[in-house]
């Protein structure tokens, strides 16, 4: 078989209860695959689990695991009040991770993953209907990353950029551009070119964002020129996507910093963070080169609903399906859970019952709602080798 080693890293509070969920979506890929994919686990912790065990948020060793002997890592969400902020935080312990593997294309993609979903959001359905667009944050420099200076009465953060950190960004921007519409992500509005590129900056005020904006002009200027780039000052972004959020339907290439927040902004078109999957790449790509990346919902570590069998797990299976295109090149398989996500959201296919949480309307619990994807993937994936033959 094709093996795949996938570093676990559950986290903190909600993390491991959805982490359960995902790995059993991924346990009926394997299962439905006649023995040509084979998925090796290997369970570690990252987080406020590792401080209270290690006195320290990510290991060396978990570090090293997830460079040297991992195809990519399935991340739940750190962090919780117990921790607070004080360096180093669990939180710190992901941004490790990421510089460590220099996971710096952060994709996060908003659409609505069914129709049913629309009334859901806080916009009126005729806005909101249509949104798809995938953010692309840059994830290992910027402020996030930048010398820091921390006193008791004075504190900084150096919000600094290079050219070639901007520059693979925005290639990857433009990979993204370019099969939208092809790999499931998008809805094939673009069949006829690449979508649209937004790229996002304040270079009416920062430095960085002058740099920002002027060589993402030059890459796509120079490499793409079949590709529509546009600029968008991020505080006029921010109100756009909620005025009308269709608009962006393509790429938004942005910082860390904007891509943090534009992402939640995100979670607030569609409705709730329940739903929405992110994949940290360490590479740019192509479709068929393995790469390794972080795959980890959008939300956080959600205190406030842990323990109860309250969470929404679709985001992490979501982020699991993102892992197998994106690291493992398995498009066919992802688009399968992602349709059955679908499939259980619309209700249909399991018996019309209303299989959903507490942030969509509904009562499910966690784990109802991953045997609901578990039981529709099965029949999606046995129908797919049978017409295969
Ligand atoms: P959060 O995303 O954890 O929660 C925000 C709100 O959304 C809460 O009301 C929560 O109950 C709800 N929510 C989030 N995910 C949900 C889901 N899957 N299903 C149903 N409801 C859901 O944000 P927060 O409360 O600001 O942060 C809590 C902790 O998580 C903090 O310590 C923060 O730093 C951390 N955090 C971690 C990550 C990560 O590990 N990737 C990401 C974001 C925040
Ligand atoms: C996210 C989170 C993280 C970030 C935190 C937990 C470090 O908010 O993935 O969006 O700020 O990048
Ligand atoms: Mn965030």
């Amino acid at each position: 078989p094709q093996t795949f080693r996938i570093l676990v890293l559950p986290g903190d509070h909600v993390g491991p209860e959805v982490m359960a969920e995902a790995l059993r979506v991924l346990d009926v890929v394997q299962a439905s695959s006649s023995g040509k994919i084979k998925f090796e686990y290997n369970h570690q912790i990252a987080g406020g689990c590792s401080i209270d065990k290690h006195g320290t948020p990510i290991t060396d060793e978990v570090l090293r695991i997830a460079k040297e002997e991992s195809d990519a890592v399935l991340f739940g969400s750190v962090g919780g009040p117990e921790w607070g902020t004080t360096y180093p935080n669990p939180e710190s312990g992901l941004l490790r991770l990421r510089q460590h593997l220099d996971a710096f294309a952060n994709i996060r993609p908003c659409t609505f993953y069914s129709r049913s979903l629309i009334p859901l959001s806080p916009l009126k359905p005729a806005i909101a209907d249509g949104t798809n667009f995938i953010l692309l944050r840059e994830n290992c420099g910027g402020a996030y990353f930048g010398a820091k200076v921390e006193e008791a009465d004075f504190a900084s953060d150096s919000w600094a950029y290079r050219r070639d950190e901007i520059e693979r960004c925005a290639r990857v921007a433009a990979a993204l551009a370019t099969t939208m519409g092809k790999d499931g992500l998008g809805t094939g509005q673009c069949p006829d070119g690449p979508a649209t590129v937004w790229s996002s900056d304040k270079a009416n005020v920062l430095a960085s964002g002058r740099l920002w904006r002027r060589v993402t002009s030059e890459v796509f200027a120079n490499e793409f020129p079949n590709i529509e780039l546009k600029h968008q000052l991020a505080d006029s972004l921010s109100m756009l996507m909620v005025k009308n959020p269709r608009m962006f339907n393509g790429v938004i290439h942005t910082d860390n910093t904007f891509g943090d927040m534009l992402s939640d902004q995100a979670g607030g078109v569609v409705g709730t963070l329940g739903v929405l999957p992110s994949a940290s790449l360490c590479g740019i790509p192509d479709g068929h080169s393995r790469c390794n990346g972080i795959y980890e919902p959008v939300h956080g570590s959600a205190p406030d609903i842990a323990g109860k069998g309250l969470v929404n797990p679709t985001a992490q299976i979501l982020s699991a399906a993102l892992m197998l295109r994106y690291s493992f090149n398995l498009a066919p398989e992802a688009a399968a859970i992602e349709a059955a996500v679908q499939k259980v959201l619309d209700g249909k296919d399991i018996g019309g019952l209303e299989i959903r949480s507490g942030d969509l309307g509904g009562r499910a619990t966690t784990s109802q709602i991953g045997d609901a994807v578990c039981q529709v993937l099965e029949q999606i994936l046995k129908e797919k080798s049978n017409s295969s033959g």
